[in-house]
């Protein structure tokens, strides 16, 4: 098969690298790609948001199937654009993107559809967001309704917090996204990220992990796309996977389909699992980054067989294996992130880290005269398996001390609750 990846960051090299080892690929290509993913791919200059461009590259080069990794295009509705074109596309609808396009869109289904999620209230005016906030009272959550990088969620500790975020989203902070906004109550427990492999009908469990969404030691300082991950979580016990596909998963997927807009692609549920039991933060539509790094560590099956499966509607007759060793990514990130990141630093030394169960994923990087730099915020991910969280820990960190690069930096705890679980067990 030829396959097309849009994307550039680790979650891409992770699905680049999965897929190069089916023995169903001929050719990889991959958009715009970065330097690690172009030691496995031919790297080619496309303009996603030309969707007729993509399509017409795809029928070039003969493309049997595109992978879709970030959300950006799946929301503005690529699948649909380059399956209008007869192109096998691995990702959802527009219709179906809504998932993670508005979190509006997925609170109401939440509702509809009686899955456990936080109480709301959906806002397009700041006067009766603030009325609404005014009655609940702090700790509050004030969360964007369209995309915002990340950025656009609030946990509002005081009501004067809270009408801030609320007065920034109407005063457009996030543009368009904010201009309708989700106020929810704040939920406590632990969090987990589960993921589902989808065809429109079923939705099968495709592994869980935890990321690490601050950026400093003891999940200190600002939010950022994720700083690390392992897999699995230990919160998501054979238990906990059952709750979760029969309360939250299912639903989702009867409804998605009853809306007319079944849901085909990886359903990544944000969940905190409560006292009560699981609860859906929101719904993104496509691989977590870093989570996506962990999770292919550990798949044993040929991930192109699973897509195409997906793809064809054919998951029923389906079932996935997964490695019993565990898997952890230790994100490192140019200095300044998640502000505004250095670039152009050289990195020295990756040749040397990767070997048995060790595999450095590549995000942020350029190559320059020759030498990789670095070229973004998240910019490598160091990912090691083990027999235990702790061991994948520890692999994964003498990687990155042998990693020469003076201006990158890192978490040194990515793993510390498994890891105190493990040690509390042992
Ligand atoms: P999101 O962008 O929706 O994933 O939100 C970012 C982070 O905010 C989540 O990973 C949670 O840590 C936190 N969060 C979002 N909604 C809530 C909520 N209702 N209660 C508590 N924490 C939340
Ligand atoms: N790591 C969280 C995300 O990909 O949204």
């Amino acid at each position: 098969m030829n396959v097309l990846l849009l994307g550039s960051g680790g979650r891409e090299h992770a699905l680049a690298w999965k897929m190069a080892a089916s023995p169903l690929l001929t050719r990889l290509y991959a958009s715009p790609g970065n330097p690690g993913i172009g030691k496995l791919a031919e790297l080619v200059k496309l303009d996603v948001a030309d969707h007729s461009a993509v399509a017409a590259f795809c029928q070039e080069k003969k493309i049997d199937l595109v992978v879709v990794g970030p959300e950006g295009p799946l929301v503005a509705g690529i699948a649909d654009d380059l399956r209008a074109w007869g192109i096998r596309v691995f990702g959802p609808s527009k219709a179906a993107a809504r998932l993670e396009g508005s979190k509006g869109f997925t609170k109401d289904l939440c509702a509809r559809f009686n899955i456990p999620t936080a109480a709301y209230g959906r806002f397009g005016d700041l006067a009766s967001a603030k009325a609404y906030v005014e009655k609940v009272g702090a700790p509050i959550v004030i969360k964007a309704d369209g995309l915002a990088a990340g950025k656009g969620v609030t946990i509002a500790m005081t009501l004067d917090e809270a009408n801030a975020a609320l007065e920034a989203c109407f005063e457009g902070a996030f543009g368009a996204a904010g201009a309708e906004v989700v106020v929810e109550e704040f939920l406590t427990g632990e969090e987990a990220s589960f993921f589902c492999l989808c065809d429109g009908a079923t939705a099968l469990p495709f592994g869980t992990a935890q990321d690490h969404k601050r950026v400093g030691d003891g999940d200190t300082g600002p939010n950022t796309g994720g700083m690390g991950a392992y897999s699995p979580a230990p919160v998501m016990t054979p238990e906990m996977t059952e709750r979760t596909m029969r309360e939250i998963v299912e639903p989702t997927m009867r409804g998605m389909a009853e809306l007319g807009a079944p849901f085909a692609g990886i359903l990544f549920a944000g969940l905190m699992i409560t006292e009560s039991g699981p609860k859906l933060i929101e719904y993104n539509t496509r691989f977590g980054d870093p989570e996506c790094q962990v999770l292919m560590m550990r798949l044993k099956d040929d991930l192109l067989v699973l897509l195409n499966a997906a793809v064809d509607g054919q998951l029923a007759h389906m079932s996935i294996r997964w490695s019993d060793a565990a898997a952890l990514t230790v994100v490192m990130a140019a200095r300044g992130y998640p502000g505004t990141p250095e670039k152009g630093s050289v990195i020295r030394g990756l040749d040397t880290v990767e070997g048995e169960g060790v595999q450095v994923f590549h995000a942020g990087t350029a190559v320059n005269g020759g030498a990789l730099v670095a070229n973004g915020g998240r910019v490598l991910n160091v990912t090691a398996t083990g027999k235990t969280v702790g061991e994948a820990q520890a692999k994964a960190y003498a990687a990155v001390d042998r990693i020469d690069w003076p201006q990158g930096f890192c978490r040194r705890d990515i793993g510390w609750q498994a890891v105190a679980r493990e040690k509390a067990g042992a």
